[in-house]
């Protein structure tokens, strides 16, 4: 059995995920709706955020999540080894607990580093992370419920692109960003025709402040 996936991204009216002014505020407050128990991130999407998971850090163990604390897990896919700073990312007031997902080609130099700090890890796929196995794993395995994607549009474009998404969750800004480098929150390159696009149905329709409009979908399966 598979977790609840839900993608929850503030978007410009043309799709676009950078180079607008978002209202954070707003997004986390919206975040609560999904009560999810797990946040899955993409590594580039953490790295982003704080250059200190970058950072190497003393073999010392990592807190534990524990059981009664009703914060999401984070859950960060990274089969290249890129994040390294689990203590710091277990600081952080949002999670209750740290865990990455590897694949076959992640150093075993990384894998053995995550043991010795106890850091929870499951190891799947070839050369990238075998996501729909990886959330069966964190179904059976760690109790997840349900998942909210902190990524950008590379990882939620596997995702929906595997038909392992329940939910498409956008906050529309009023902006209009264009251009062809900021990304866009769903991402396709494998898309080759009209086969491939992915059909929604409207769910909800909402206006936040004067500006932002929140639309959720479900995604016809
Ligand atoms: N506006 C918003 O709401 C919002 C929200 C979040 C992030 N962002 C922005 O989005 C940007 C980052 O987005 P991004 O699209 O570059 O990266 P991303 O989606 O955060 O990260 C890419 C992730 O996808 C994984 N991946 C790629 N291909 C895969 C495959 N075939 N199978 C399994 N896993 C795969 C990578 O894993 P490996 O590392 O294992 O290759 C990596 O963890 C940042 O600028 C961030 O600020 C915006």
């Amino acid at each position: 059995m598979l977790p609840r996936v839900i993608v929850h991204n503030m978007v410009s009216v043309d799709g676009r995920m950078d180079w607008f002014e978002a209202n954070e505020a707003q997004f986390y407050e919206t975040v609560k709706n999904w009560s999810e128990d797990c946040t899955l991130a993409g590594a580039d999407t953490i790295l982003d955020g704080d250059p200190q998971a970058a950072m190497e850090e003393p073999p010392t163990p990592v807190a534990a999540a524990q059981a009664e604390d009703d914060r999401p897990l984070l859950v960060v896919v990274d089969s290249r080894a890129r994040v390294k700073g689990w203590s710091f990312l277990r600081s952080q007031p949002h999670w209750r607990g740290v865990m990455t997902l590897c694949s076959e080609t992640t150093p075993r130099t990384h894998l053995d580093l995550l043991h010795v700090r106890g850091v929870p890890h499951i190891v799947t796929g070839g050369s990238r992370v075998d996501l729909r196995e990886s959330l069966a794993r964190l179904h059976k395995d760690h109790g997840v419920r349900v998942v909210r994607v902190e990524s950008g549009g590379t990882l939620s474009g596997v995702l929906l692109r595997a038909g392992l998404v329940s939910v498409v969750s956008i906050l529309i800004h009023p902006a209009l960003v264009g251009g062809s480098s900021p990304s866009s929150f769903f991402r396709a390159p494998d898309l080759m025709n009209t086969g491939g696009v992915i059909p929604l149905r409207l769910v909800g329709v909402e206006r936040l402040g004067s500006d932002v409009v929140w639309l959720r979908y479900l995604v016809a399966k």
